[in-house]
């Protein structure tokens, strides 16, 4: 499989949500990565419903929605409404995770965990097999335009191994600080899905980076 590319709308420019959706409708990514946090769980507020609502009316390619909340259990539903494809909330955030994943589940999408910076890996190893995604979060979370955590590699290292020991299908998806400048090493590490935000939005041609980051390749460590 090659590797993913989620375009991270928090970097786009929200008076002008419908053009930068539709500028990555038309690129060479893979999902729209929605960064939904509520000022509880994280120092910053951003989309609420109806701004996903928005995009979600105009995005044509999956939805990889990110809760930074707390209680995310209660929103549940209203995502699965509207057609979001992956449902990530925080391990930190969940007192009962696995009854969580389940409810993600059933309610018809695919179901992720994001990892703050401090979370170890194996924490989810009663429940990888449980998970499509997991999000190594190589900043911490609330913010665009962070500098990348270089543990993150190792955390990447890890939790491949454990994807592997127990025959999961998990996909590792890496948020924050994420470029064509470590696109590369994160993808030779065993990263499958790259976010990135201020290094596709801030750029003069966000279409032209995408297409870099698509066209980066893993080199396999000797
Ligand atoms: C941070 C968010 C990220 C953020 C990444 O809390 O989860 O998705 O948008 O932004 P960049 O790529 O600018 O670090
Ligand atoms: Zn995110």
């Amino acid at each position: 499989m090659s590797h993913l590319i989620a375009p991270s709308l928090l970097a786009a420019d929200f008076a002008n949500l419908q053009r930068d959706v539709e500028m990555i409708n038309a690129s060479e990514a893979d999902w729209f990565h929605v960064d939904v946090m509520d000022g509880v769980f994280v120092p910053n507020i951003s989309f609420g419903f109806p701004s996903v609502a928005a995009v979600a009316k105009h995005a044509t390619k999956p939805l990889d929605v990110h809760l930074m909340i707390v209680n995310p259990d209660q929103y549940i539903d209203a995502y699965a409404k509207l057609g979001v494809y992956h449902l990530t909330v925080h391990y930190e955030a969940c007192d009962h995770l696995h009854r969580t994943v389940q409810a993600i589940h059933a309610a018809g999408m695919k179901a992720g965990v994001a990892l703050n910076p401090h979370t170890n890996v194996n924490l989810l190893s009663d429940i990888i097999v449980d998970l499509d995604l997991v999000c190594i979060m190589s900043v911490n979370p609330g913010f665009g335009g962070q500098k990348f955590i270089e543990h993150t590699y190792r955390k990447v290292r890890d939790l491949s191994e454990l994807i592997s020991a127990r025959n999961a299908t998990t996909l590792i998806e890496i948020d924050g600080g994420v470029g064509p400048n470590n696109a590369q090493d994160l993808l030779s590490a065993g990263a499958h899905a790259l976010v990135a935000g201020s290094a596709i939005f801030g750029t003069e041609d966000p279409v032209e980076t995408v297409k870099l980051m698509k066209a980066t390749t893993s080199v396999a460590s000797a």
